[in-house]
């Protein structure tokens, strides 16, 4: 009878989890649809160059403003609901933008779905992270980046499928599916418990708890999470606060370094770099680029439980190893320029590097930036680490393309080469643990270790902290049991 009342509330959770996860679905899709899309589009409405830039970037610049100015609105009215603006967003943008009558009308749209995306990019993390218990966040806030990575490619094979007809707007409207599907699970979603305890309703907090984690690990919890909530500081002097500023280096260099590292030039740019390396035919790069998405696919699947149980570092340093070294074998396949197994070396290191990416930086990224910060100000900080991801996105995708033509491409990789190296050493030094430890335990230790002794991660509060907590928050003082 236990047992089977513990298994319901698993699969809430899990529920629960994979409808939140379906904003990064729309992520994936609607990143990468444009690539195939872009060609028909281009000659429906006749588009120059940069037009054509401008289309397909409006989607970075929107990401950057809405993850930029999402995250204070997410603590000010919570992760649920601007989710659930996400997604109306995304139900607006992809339809506007299947039925544009011009390229503005495009732009326009194209920037809108923009902003639902970069919204999704840290509030999903952050609400799937907040409502994890601590022994699987891992997996959990990951299921985003599978659903990333399933959303990229279904793309590829949208865009494939309907490239005889030609088709760009049912490949564009398309999107509109599964952001219905998000829209209204949303609304059936419950809000992350820890959201509620910071704006004072504990109530609910523990009944959401109580729908999804044992009976006898709720005090506990809730507890850890009231200690987390003493400070007093305004929102952005605490980001910038001494204890809080390293945190805040270290997501916005793991941000900026997901992309800095040549992920997108493979994700936008496969079937051109197919092309550069001997893949004569377009048909056969796209096709190697579906077989890239799925290979992109698998290995976030097989991460899904390492994270957790081999922890974050030694995944994220593993994986800068073999990215590093299959971007320098691919910059040498170019210097070497022939066919034939030359060809196959080139493809093995795309794989290798895809594969690399997955189980490491790729989910990674997204769930240690939705980890580290206080709760007080999570929301504010993981946005304006998203922000740095997007900024740095849309940084390669216009560079990848001029550094191929002044450098070429085997310089262009071995670039991205460095920059993995840069990039452990930057993780080796500042990135912590977080595996096995509660979000509080990871607030506290960090305070910990820049010398904040507000809270203790044990489980016991200084009768002080509450008094001044619950004078903040009368609401709070409210008990249930
Ligand atoms: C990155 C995206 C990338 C995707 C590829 C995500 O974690 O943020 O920029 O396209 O992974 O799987």
């Amino acid at each position: 009878m236990g047992n089977s009342y513990d298994l319901r509330k698993r699969l809430f959770l899990y529920l629960i989890c994979g409808i939140a996860a379906m904003a990064g679905l729309l992520f994936g899709y609607d990143t990468g649809v444009i690539s195939g899309a872009i060609l028909f589009i281009r000659k429906d409405f006749n588009l120059t160059d940069a037009m054509t830039e401008g289309v397909v970037s409006a989607v970075l610049l929107g990401a950057f403003l809405g993850s930029l100015f999402g995250g204070r609105v997410s603590d000010l009215v919570g992760r649920r609901k601007i989710l659930i603006g996400a997604a109306i967003t995304f139900v607006i943008g992809s339809l506007v933008s299947a039925i544009s009558p011009n390229e503005y009308w495009l732009g326009f749209s194209r920037a809108l779905l923009g902003l639902a995306i970069g919204i999704s990019s840290f509030a999903a993390p952050l609400y799937l992270a907040e409502i994890a218990p601590f022994e699987i966040r891992g997996r959990l806030v990951s299921l985003n980046q599978l659903a990333i990575t399933i959303g990229i490619l279904a793309s590829y094979f949208v865009d494939y499928s309907l490239a005889s007809t030609e088709s760009w707007r049912w490949m564009l409207g398309i999107g509109v599916f599964p952001a219905l599907i998000l829209a209204i699970g949303l609304i059936f979603l419950p809000e992350s418990p820890r959201w509620m305890m910071m704006r004072g309703r504990e109530f609910e907090a523990r009944k959401t708890l109580a729908s999804i984690r044992d009976v006898e690990k709720i005090e506990k919890e809730v507890l850890e999470i009231r200690e987390s909530l003493v400070e007093t500081d305004s929102n952005w002097r605490l980001l910038f606060s001494d204890w809080v500023r390293p945190i805040l280096f270290l997501a916005v260099g793991l941000a900026f370094f997901q992309q800095a590292t040549g992920i997108n030039t493979f994700i936008y740019y496969a079937p051109s770099i197919l092309q550069m390396a001997g893949f004569k035919q377009a048909q056969g790069a796209i096709l190697a680029t579906l077989g890239l998405g799925f290979v992109n696919v698998v290995a976030t699947i097989i991460a899904l439980p390492l994270i957790d149980r081999v922890g974050r570092r030694p995944i994220l340093l593993g994986g800068l190893a073999g990215m590093g070294f299959s971007l320098f074998i691919q910059g040498m396949t170019f210097y070497l320029k022939t066919d034939g197994w030359l060809h196959l070396l080139s493809v093995s290191s795309m794989i290798l590097y895809i594969i690399s990416f997955a189980i490491s930086l790729g989910p990674i990224c997204w769930l240690v930036i939705s980890e580290v910060f206080p709760l007080r100000i999570r929301g504010l900080g993981v946005s304006v680490a998203s922000s740095i991801n997007w900024a740095s996105n849309f940084f390669v995708a216009i560079t990848f393309l001029t550094m191929v033509n002044t450098i070429g491409p085997g310089g262009t990789f071995w670039v991205y080469s460095v920059l993995c190296i840069v990039a452990a050493i930057f993780i080796y030094t500042v990135v912590p643990e977080t595996k096995g430890k509660s979000l509080e335990e990871i607030e506290a230790s960090l305070r910990k270790t820049h010398n904040v002794e507000v809270a203790s991660p044990s489980g016991l509060l200084v009768d002080l902290e509450i008094e001044r907590f619950y004078k903040v928050r009368p609401k709070a003082q409210h008990r249930e049991d």
